[in-house]
């Protein structure tokens, strides 16, 4: 079975598992905020139109400024990207060669990236269920690895891992000369916005990744950032084409970060709707990861691989993501978003309507 490799595009998911389309798709497998980009950037589409007559900034000046005072950095600190997407394949071509650990599960585009440039990769397996880390488990490979990938909030869990642990793995792999990649994509979903990026200053080793396509939802405009030492910034930036970020993208990066309370409101719903889902799921026996952002692991515990569920909810027009491409979880789980309050109220009834089909069989 030739599955998509990332969710979104819910048509190939039918087409590939032959599944006749329903008059209406709720897209459940992309992890985007549900609320839609902030309004501002429809208001001012006619504006931002005119950019495109010209090139754009090549450095993002204006929203790298904006990027440095958020966060307290330096600006040469910061690398604008067309999506968090491009500046992994940036990394991966500077570890070119190199050895490479991942902890997984999650996200496949950083062994696509390394192995790309004749990495050497090997993984960290979480254990299933809590996919807790612990720095002791891992010690031994980091010593090994030039560098190693971590994703925090995880995809495809949903988790952060404890502050102790990634600590615990930036210190030891400064002692180690292994670099050190935090993907932050999902960060701006957290309610406490735990970040590691004030490490930085302390740890030439570190690099931080992320992404704004998910929170302000343009993943169709792309644009994300990596943080990191200015020399770490240089040489990775080396590898990126000139004029990479587009005009409306470095435009509509600008107004989102002005968009006021988009973030805390856009929290604030996703967080109450997945309480709402994860109590639902307790009451009615699914398994679910500990997530705190915006998507979440599912199971039905009655089933090992969870193909049955997943075309059921296709025929039921609620397109969720697979889990065969994380390595370690081999399809044993869903994996989907929080959406708006009448999608998941769907969801909610179509996976009801699952427990009764089971029961009666
Ligand atoms: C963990 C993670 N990092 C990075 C990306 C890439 O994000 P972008 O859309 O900014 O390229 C994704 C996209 O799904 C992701 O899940």
């Amino acid at each position: 079975m030739n599955m998509p490799l990332h969710g979104s595009n819910p048509h190939s998911l039918y087409k590939t598992l032959n599944i006749d389309l329903p008059r209406q798709i709720c897209d459940f497998s992309a992890n985007i905020n549900p609320f839609g980009p902030p309004p501002a950037l429809k208001e001012k589409w006619n504006e931002m139109f005119t950019k495109i007559i010209d090139y754009p900034d090549p450095e993002g000046a204006q929203l790298v400024s904006l990027l440095a005072a958020q966060d307290d950095l330096a600006e040469n600190s910061i690398l604008l990207g067309n999506g968090g997407a491009e500046l992994i394949a940036l990394i991966g071509r500077w570890l070119a060669g190199k050895r490479i650990l991942i902890i997984e599960p999650s996200f496949c585009e950083y062994e696509t990236a390394c192995r790309a440039s004749g990495c050497t990769i090997i993984h960290h397996f979480l254990e299933e269920g809590n996919w807790d880390l612990h720095v002791e488990h891992v010690l031994h490979k980091l010593n090994w690895a030039d560098a190693v990938f971590i994703c925090n909030p995880n995809n495809p869990t949903g988790q952060s891992f404890s502050r102790t642990a990634i600590q615990g793995i930036v210190e030891e792999s400064f002692k180690m000369n292994t670099f050190v990649i935090i993907d932050e994509a999902f960060y701006h979903f957290l309610e406490d916005e735990a970040s590691f990026v004030s490490f930085v200053k302390d740890f030439p080793n570190l690099l931080i990744l992320r992404s704004l396509t998910k929170i302000y939802s343009i993943p169709g405009l792309r644009l994300g950032y990596l943080i990191a030492d200015h020399e770490l910034i240089r040489k990775v930036s080396l590898f990126q084409p000139h004029w990479s970020v587009n005009s409306v993208a470095l435009a509509a990066g600008v107004e989102c970060l002005n968009s006021g309370p988009f973030l805390t409101d856009s929290r604030k719903y996703i967080e109450a709707e997945r309480r709402r889902l994860f109590h639902f799921y307790k009451e009615s026996g699914y398994r679910f990861s500990d997530s705190c952002v915006n998507f979440y692991l599912l199971q039905d515990p009655f089933l090992n691989d969870q193909l049955s569920l997943l075309k059921f909810l296709l025929e039921q027009g609620i397109a969720a993501r697979h889990t065969y491409n994380f390595k370690g979880l081999h399809g044993r789980w869903l994996r989907l978003a929080v959406k708006r309050t009448g999608d998941n109220d769907r969801l909610m009834e179509v996976l009801k309507e699952w427990r009764q089909v089971q029961s009666s069989l």
